[in-house]
């Protein structure tokens, strides 16, 4: 792996519902996934996050595994519904305790803390009245971001708000494949716009409570027309709008991008709204995993795209398209896009699922993840080399996990997950980077 710059930060993420379990356990509400994946026909096998990698309860050896690694950093996320288990008002400080305990153990292994506040496990309450659609979900989010930095400020600086608001958007709200499971598609553009106002808010009142890092985390792609004809090309400028612009312009340039869909009179949008979403943050953190080609719709599709297939490479296990250059085509193209506006990035997920069984010796020689890594740092490596400014890296993920509705098919982790008995089994990559990370600067 080529030398990256001294101080980057590299680390590793995972999302609250996907690995902690135990959702009945010290006050922990109820959230939009334990109601989705107990849903029958929701998730693949009926799998849930009830007990996921039960690391709830096996943190301490997770943080073992980190500082092991040699990772600076560990992206994870907070649970609302263990903080607020209504969604809002009376605070279970129990739950906060956990996350308290763990960002503890992590500085003691010298790993910083970059928490999540918001990675897809809305409180069931707020559900009920709404969930992203109602507007009000933004200021109680902007509460439950204050309730938290006052009690892990002193210790964590840096911080981000939402996950990838595009997928939450469109897979929960417009096309119902993740919870809460609502297929409105575009009537659930306000949901997009709550969830930037709840982001802009939250920077305003973890600012004040100290944090010198905030930043929003987004799912961006490259986006390729299909072929070279007009009506390819537009279906590709209104997707790169919806997928990408939707969620960067109205934070970097202060307006919505016109081919999203967003109409700039829509009734949800208020005075001062834009000012608030464009609060100025210090980084963005962007999740990369396959650029997406994008051709013209068939006459009965009820989108004005259609998202094709990418031939010719190799796939995951999960048939994602393995396209390395597009990480670095798409920190160049940000660059062009939004030039002095756009803030240092990190890349807060990158990783691939493969189908890891353990040899005879119980080693996971996971030869497609390392490539698969490697490959993308090097071109990532190479947007620094052509002047933007990247700051870190985080493999999504330390370890395989529930991952939404797949359940438990898709494995993403360094580390293996026996689920039957939740023994953690490093694998070759894990080494692998290990042994990178000891040599980097
Ligand atoms: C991202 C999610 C993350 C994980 C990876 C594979 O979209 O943020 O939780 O599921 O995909």
């Amino acid at each position: 792996m080529p030398s990256f710059p001294p101080g980057f930060l590299w680390g590793v993420s995972t999302a609250s519902y996907q690995i902690e379990g135990a959702v009945h356990e010290d006050g922990r509400g109820q959230s939009i996934w334990d109601t989705f994946a107990h849903t029958p026909g929701r998730v693949r096998d009926g799998d849930t996050g009830d007990v996921a990698c039960d690391h709830y309860h096996r943190w301490p050896e997770d943080v073992e595994l980190l500082g092991d690694l040699g990772v600076r950093a560990y992206r994870f996320s907070i649970a609302w519904p263990r903080v607020q288990p209504d969604g809002s008002g009376a605070v279970n400080p129990r739950g906060l305790d956990f996350y308290d305990n763990l960002v503890d153990a992590l500085l003691a292994r010298g790993v910083i803390p970059v928490p999540t506040l918001f990675h897809w496990d809305l409180p069931q309450a707020l559900e009920d009245a709404g969930g992203w659609l109602n507007r009000d979900t933004a200021y109680r989010f902007a509460e439950y971001a204050a309730v938290v930095a006052d009690r892990l400020g002193d210790r964590v600086t840096r911080w981000i708000t939402l996950n990838e608001p595009i997928v939450h958007l469109a897979e929960g709200y417009a096309f119902g494949t993740h919870a809460p499971g609502r297929a409105l598609m575009f009537d659930a553009l306000p949901v997009a716009h709550h969830q930037l106002l709840g982001h802009g808010l939250a920077v305003r009142a973890l600012r004040a409570r100290g944090a010198t890092e905030v930043m929003i985390t987004n799912n961006c792609t490259p986006v390729r027309p299909a072929g070279p004809g007009p009506e390819d090309a537009t279906a590709a400028a209104i997707y790169d709008a919806f997928h990408n612009g939707l969620f960067l312009d109205p934070m970097l340039t202060g307006r919505y991008p016109e081919l999203s869909g967003m109409p700039a009179d829509a009734p949800f949008i208020h005075d001062g709204d834009l000012d608030i979403i464009g609060t100025p943050v210090d980084a963005l953190g962007i999740n990369y995993y396959q650029p997406n080609r994008i051709g013209a719709p068939g006459a009965d599709s009820p989108l004005p795209f259609e998202i094709l297939p990418i031939e010719g490479v190799p796939q995951t296990a999960f048939g994602w398209p393995v396209v390395p250059g597009g990480l670095r085509e798409l920190m160049v193209g940000l660059r062009a896009r939004y030039g002095a506006a756009l803030p240092p990035i990190y890349i807060t997920e990158n990783g691939c699922s493969t189908v890891d069984v353990p040899d005879a010796d119980d080693r996971v020689h996971d030869a497609a993840r390392i490539d698969y890594l490697d490959s993308h740092l090097r071109a990532l490596h190479q947007a620094i080399d052509e002047g933007v400014d990247v700051r870190g890296y985080f493999v999504w993920s330390l370890m395989d996990n529930f991952e939404w509705e797949e359940g438990y098919h898709q494995r993403f982790g360094l580390v293996r997950v026996d689920y039957d008995t939740q023994r953690r089994t490093p694998k070759d990559s894990y080494e692998w980077l290990r042994s990178a990370l000891a040599a980097q600067p």
